[in-house]
């Protein structure tokens, strides 16, 4: 982020960004407490600058994140300390990141408004009520160079590679490579991604 775009930032939401210092220093116990009432607190404001105190605190809750991580209003994270995330990513309104099994995101990414990425799956062959059986992991990593439409849902144990575009609406249950332009439900290839130079 650039010195003026941290001056900006800072002057835009200087009361939030102050309690996010104080958050800081808080000692260890009371950090992530407070973290978390901060994150509910501005979960649905919206302002410029917000979206990268967000980011910030999902820090303070454990989660690796680069710099210029825009975290827009809505978003839930749960399991912020299994969550990476590279530089100059984006999350739009609303998106749904349920990160039990891990979840990376490479940089410069765009993720679009309600989009849901899940990272675990309850087994089907387990006795009793499928709510109850234990949780199987199932990692999900997101390449650098993506775009992800609005409203696509992603899957347990998917990867998407590098520089590939994931049409809105579509369902990923299965790898997608790099360099590719992928949709529909569910999504398949379509065509590579052709970019100028
Ligand atoms: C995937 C996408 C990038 C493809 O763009 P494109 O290459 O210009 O595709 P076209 O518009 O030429 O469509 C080509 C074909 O794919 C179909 N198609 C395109 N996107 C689709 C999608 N998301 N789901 C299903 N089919 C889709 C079109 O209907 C068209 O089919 P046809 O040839 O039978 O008429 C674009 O359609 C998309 O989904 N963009 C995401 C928009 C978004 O989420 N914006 C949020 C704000 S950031």
């Amino acid at each position: 982020m650039t010195a003026r775009r941290l001056l900006s930032t800072i002057m835009d939401c200087w009361p939030l960004g102050m309690w996010l210092g104080v958050i800081r220093l808080a000692p260890n116990r009371l950090r992530r407490p407070l973290a978390n009432v901060f994150l509910d607190a501005v979960r649905y404001k919206e302002r410029s600058g917000i979206a990268v105190l967000r980011s910030r605190a999902l820090a303070i809750l454990g989660a690796s994140i680069g710099s210029d991580v825009m975290i827009k209003a809505g978003v839930i994270v749960e399991y912020p300390e299994r969550l990476v995330i590279g530089n100059r990513v984006s999350i739009q309104h609303r998106c749904f990141l349920s990160c039990y099994g891990g979840l990376r995101i490479g940089n410069d990414v765009s993720i679009a408004h309600d989009v849901s990425i899940v990272t675990s799956s309850h087994p089907l062959d387990s006795p009793g009520p499928i709510r109850e059986a234990p949780l199987t992991d199932g990692p999900v990593s997101i390449g650098s160079n993506v775009w992800i439409g609005m409203k696509v849902m992603v899957l347990a144990g998917v990867s998407i590679g590098d520089d590939a575009v994931i049409g809105a609406g579509s369902l990923v249950r299965s790898d997608i490579p790099p360099n590719s332009v992928a949709y529909g439900l569910p999504a398949v290839v379509r065509k590579p991604l052709y970019r100028k130079a």
